[in-house]
C-alpha cells in the first residue's frame, strides 16, 4: 500500500466510468479528472489523493460505496503491492473489452484510420501461469507493509521477489506468484530457504554490497526449466547453492550464473556462465500448415513471454498474409527471428532485421536448427539498415511483417516502408498509440483491411494489436 502524503484531500463518492492510460480507473471530482488505483469502472468510492495537479488527481481507492458489476475478487495475496497483475479486480471479459476499446480509440482518434474489418480481441485461455520468464530480486531489506511496521513484530528482512512499482530499491518478498507455472514457486522458495541456510548474503541495492542479486526462471511448454542466478561473486557457497538447485528439480534442465558487479541489474551486456545441464531450452510452435518451428532459447535470448498467445499471434499473422511459395518477405524488428522462421518454410526468401546482435546470432542458429537456408538476418538499427541500397540488394518483397518496440517505427522507416510499395504489410504492435501514429503516415498509400487485438498479458492494461495493410 502506498504511504500517504499528508494534507492531500480524500475525495468522496467518486464515480468511475473508464480506464485511462496506465490502466488506472478514471472518474471525475468537480472539474477534475481522477485516476485511481484499486477502482474499476462502475465503482463508486472514496479516493485518498496522493498526487494533485491543476487538471487531475491521482489516488488510491480507500472505500467502496458501490461495487461495479465488473469487479471480481483478486486471486493473489500480493495484489496492489507487487504491481504485476494490476487488473486482477476486474473480471477478464471486462479487461478484454477495455483493451479492444483502447485499440479502437487509438486507431480512430489518433490515427484517423478507417479499418475495414474489426475483429474482437483474441482472449487468452489461460489467465494465470501464462508467462515463460520471471525475474526476481534478492534484498536484505525487504519492503514491510504499514500493517507489519505498526505491528511492532520482528521480521526477517531477507526477501526474494519483485520491485515495488517504480521503486528500484524496494523489494516485495513473494511467496506465491501466479504468472508462471507453479514450479517456479517451488524453485524460488527453495532458493530463498537454501541460500539463507547456507548464509549467503543478499544484495543491498543502495550500498551495493552482498552476493545474491537476481534469480531468473525461464520455461517452455515442453516442461523444461532454465535457472539463472545473478551474483556479485562466485564462491564455494554459491557453488553449493547452484548444485542444490540442479539436484533438487529434475525439470530444471539448464543452470547458469552471471556475475554482475555493475550498479544496475541488467545482464544484457554480461556473459552468462553455463553451470549444469543443457545450454538452452527449446520451444516449438506449429504453423497453420502444421509445420513445426523450433526455437532455441538461451539465457539472454529474447522470446515472447506468453508462448501460447505468441503462437496464436504468429498463426493469425500467417493466415492474414497467406504466404505463397514464390514469395519473399522482410521481417522488421525480428528479435531472434521468431516470425521470420515461422514463415520461412512456406516461402522463397526472408530477410530479418534486428539491432541486438546476440538476438541476430540466435536467429541464425535457429534457422540452422530448423534446416532453413532461405533466411538472412542483419544486425543494426532499422533506420540505418533499411536504405535504398538494402532494397536494391534484397529486392522488393511481396510482403513485410513489422513488429517494432513500444516506441513504434522511426518516421524515416515508415516513409521508406511507404516508398517500398510492398503489396501487403502486417503491423504487429504492443502500443496502439504509436501504431496509430505510424499508420496515419501510411494511410494515403495503404488501406487498413483488418485489425485484431491479441491478449498476451492478462490482468494488465497491455495489449498487442495486429493490422493488415494492402497497397492501394
Ligand atoms: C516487440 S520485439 C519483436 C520481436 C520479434 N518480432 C518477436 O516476435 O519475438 C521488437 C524488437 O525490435 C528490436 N528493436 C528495437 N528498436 C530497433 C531498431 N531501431 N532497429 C532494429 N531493431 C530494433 C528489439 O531489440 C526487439 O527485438
Amino acid at each position: 500500500m502506498r504511504r500517504r502524503k499528508r494534507n492531500l484531500p480524500l475525495l468522496e463518492s467518486v464515480e468511475f466510468t473508464d480506464i485511462g492510460e496506465g490502466g488506472k480507473a478514471v472518474g471525475r471530482h468537480q472539474e477534475k479528472v481522477v485516476f485511481a488505483k484499486g477502482a474499476v469502472p462502475g465503482d463508486v468510492g472514496h479516493v485518498q489523493v496522493y498526487r494533485k495537479k491543476s487538471s487531475f488527481f491521482e489516488g488510491q481507492l480507500t472505500e467502496l460505496v458501490k461495487s461495479s458489476d465488473d469487479r471480481t475478487a483478486p486471486f493473489c495475496n500480493h495484489f496492489e503491492l507487487c504491481g504485476g497483475c494490476s487488473w486482477q479486480h476486474l473480471n477478464y471479459n471486462a479487461q478484454a473489452s477495455f483493451k479492444e476499446a483502447k485499440v479502437k480509440a487509438a486507431l480512430e482518434r489518433i490515427g484517423k484510420i478507417e479499418v475495414k474489418e474489426w475483429q474482437p480481441i483474441l482472449k487468452a485461455p489461460e489467465t494465470t501461469q501464462h508467462r515463460n520468464k520471471l525475474e526476481f530480486t534478492f534484498s536484505e531489506n525487504k519492503w514491510l507493509t504499514d500493517e507489519q511496521i505498526k505491528s511492532d513484530a520482528e521480521f526477517d528482512r531477507n526477501g526474494l521477489g519483485f520491485h515495488l512499482p517504480g521503486k528500484f530499491d524496494k523489494i516485495l518478498h513473494v511467496e506465491q506468484c501466479y504468472l508462471q507455472d507453479d514450479r517456479t514457486n517451488l524453485i524460488r522458495n527453495f532458493v530463498f530457504e537454501k541460500s539463507k541456510s547456507l548464509g549467503i548474503s543478499y544484495f543491498n541495492l543502495r550500498a551495493q554490497v552482498g552476493v545474491l542479486r537476481n534469480l531468473i526462471v525461464r520455461n517452455t511448454r515442453i516442461k523444461k526449466w532454465m535457472v539463472i542466478l545473478v551474483i556479485t561473486e562466485f564462491n564455494d557457497l554459491v557453488n553449493e547453492l547452484l548444485q542444490e538447485i540442479s539436484n533438487q528439480f529434475e525439470f530444471v534442465s539448464s543452470v547458469f550464473y552471471v556475475v554482475n558487479q555493475k550498479k544496475n541489474d541488467s545482464i544484457a551486456d554480461l556473459n552468462p556462465i553455463h553451470f549444469k545441464g543443457q545450454n538452452h531450452i527449446q520451444e516449438v510452435f506449429e504453423t497453420p500448415e502444421n509445420e513445426k518451428v523450433k526455437y532455441r532459447i538461451g539465457p539472454k535470448s529474447f522470446f515472447q513471454t506468453n508462448s501460447n498467445q505468441a503462437e496464436k499471434l504468429y498463426q493469425l499473422a500467417y493466415n492474414l498474409i497467406a504466404p505463397q511459395p514464390h514469395e519473399t518477405m522482410y521481417d522488421f524488428y525480428t528479435g531472434t527471428g521468431s516470425i521470420a522462421l515461422f514463415f520461412a518454410k512456406a516461402i522463397q526468401k526472408v530477410v530479418g532485421v534486428e539491432y541486438v546482435e546476440e538476438a541476430v546470432a540466435d536467429a541464425r542458429i535457429n534457422a540452422q536448427e530448423n534446416g532453413l537456408e532461405n533466411t538472412t538476418f542483419l544486425a543494426g538499427d532499422m533506420k540505418d539498415i533499411f536504405t535504398d541500397e538494402f532494397i536494391t540488394k534484397h529486392g522488393t518483397p511481396d510482403f513485410v511483417v513489422t513488429d517494432p518496440p513500444r516506441a513504434g517505427m522511426h518516421e524515416d522507416v515508415v516513409k521508406r516502408l511507404v516508398a517500398l510499395k510492398a503489396k501487403r504489410v502486417l503491423y504487429i504492435s504492443c502500443n496502439p498509440s504509436t501504431q496509430a501514429r505510424d499508420l496515419s503516415l501510411m494511410k494515403d498509400s495503404y488501406t487498413v483491411e483488418f485489425s485484431q487485438p491479441v491478449d498476451m498479458f492478462p490482468h494488465t492494461n497491455h495489449v498487442e494489436n495486429v493490422v493488415l495493410l494492402k497497397l492501394k
